[in-house]
């Protein structure tokens, strides 16, 4: 059990089009975790019939990561999760509560979160997100909630994904895109509001776009399925990526809108790396130039629920942001799902 934790508190006078003003939390810390191993996409014209030209035109991805041997969802969570509890200087008995969003899981039953929590010595409750790609800004918020509403005092958010795992290796429309890795959040009480607005949204009557149709209660896995190649993922591609523009512009401008912020206000907008033009394509509609979009896809690919707290890491690292600064998080994904999240940003 941890201690009591610290009051947090929801501000107080709510704002046209949110719950309340805002949520009194702050990002305290970060990290990120990566496999080693890289793959090029030489390295995949190798196995499958494709080329560097083909796949950088249209996705901007260079290489990816790929976890080996021993390597998995919950290690590289671990792994990004110990990296964001130091940055932070906060004692691991402290975290009240530890979220691991993720659409590749360790095993179907227990949660991830489970896992992680035993490795890094935490006693806290712990439970998984999913909600694909957008699980990370989904996690943020519930944690954000919780922590702004004095449930929990410092809770740890990770985004981990092993995509490697469930993509067809024969299959050159989705090995190309995906990546393996893991990133981290602390989030602990704070007197200022550290989470201005949000907007989470699924329109589940897209689930047929992006999935993998067997392993679950659904159509369990039997020798059949595995035979069909039905526990590999299936993405409509051109259908998501016309879908994907819309959705993180529509999210990312009702945020705004809610903050009562524009583009302008914006001082970096970290969105999902799922594709180099959807990317660049969201962000001229939105009015946000490449020098305050982050793009770090070139480099890991796709990795679902942890491309965000990746680039969050990376950015941060790298000085992007600053205190005080605007930092507008979007994801899109399966279901369709969509999350958005505008962070004042503190250290
Ligand atoms: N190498 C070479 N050629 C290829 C490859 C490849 N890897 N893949 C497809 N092609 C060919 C196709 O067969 C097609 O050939 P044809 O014209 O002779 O039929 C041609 O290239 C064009 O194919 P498209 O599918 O139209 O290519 P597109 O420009 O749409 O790019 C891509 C495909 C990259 C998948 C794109 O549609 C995309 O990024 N979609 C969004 C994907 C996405 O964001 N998914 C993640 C959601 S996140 C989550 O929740 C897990």
């Amino acid at each position: 059990m941890s201690e009591k934790p610290e009051q947090g508190s929801l501000s107080e006078k709510p704002e046209q089009g949110s719950l309340v003003a805002g949520l009194r939390v702050s990002v305290s810390g970060w990290g990120m975790a990566v496999p080693e191993r890289r793959v090029t996409n030489d390295d995949l014209a190798q196995l499958v019939d494709t080329n560097d030209a083909w796949i950088s035109e249209r996705t901007g991805i260079k290489e990816r990561r790929v976890a080996g041997a021993g390597e998995t969802t919950a290690s590289l969570a671990i792994e990004a999760g110990q990296a964001a509890i130091k940055d932070a200087g906060i004692d691991p008995a402290d975290i009240g509560c530890c979220i691991v969003a993720t659409c590749t899981s360790e095993q179907p039953i227990p949660p991830t979160s489970a896992f992680v929590q035993d490795a890094l010595g935490l006693r806290c409750a712990a439970f998984d997100v999913d909600a694909a790609c957008s699980g990370f800004v989904y996690a943020l918020m519930a944690g954000a909630s919780m922590v702004a509403g004095g449930v929990f005092g410092p809770m740890l958010v990770i985004g981990a994904e092993t995509l490697s795992r469930v993509v067809d290796p024969a299959d050159r429309s989705t090995v190309i895109l995906f990546g393996d890795g893991a990133g981290a959040v602390v989030l602990t009480p704070s007197a200022d509001v550290g989470v201005l607005a949000w907007d989470l949204g699924c329109d589940g009557s897209l689930t047929g776009l992006l999935g993998i149709p067997a392993g679950g209660s659904r159509l369990p896995s039997t020798p059949q399925t595995l035979a069909a190649g039905d526990n590999w993922l299936k993405m409509d591609g051109r259908e998501v990526f016309r879908r994907a523009v819309r959705v993180i512009v529509d999210s990312a401008t009702a945020t705004m809108v809610q903050a009562g912020v524009t583009a302008d206000d914006i001082a970096l907008f970290v969105p999902h790396q799922a594709n180099v033009r959807i990317i660049d394509s969201a962000a001229a509609k939105l009015g946000l130039p490449p020098e305050r979009t982050f793009v770090n896809i070139d480099r890991y690919g796709n990795t679902s629920a942890a491309s965000i707290p990746i680039a969050l890491a990376e950015a941060a690292d790298a000085g992007r942001m600053h205190a005080g600064d605007l930092v507008l998080v979007t994801g899109f994904g399966a279901g369709m799902s969509w999350a958005s999240a505008l962070l004042r940003w503190e250290r």
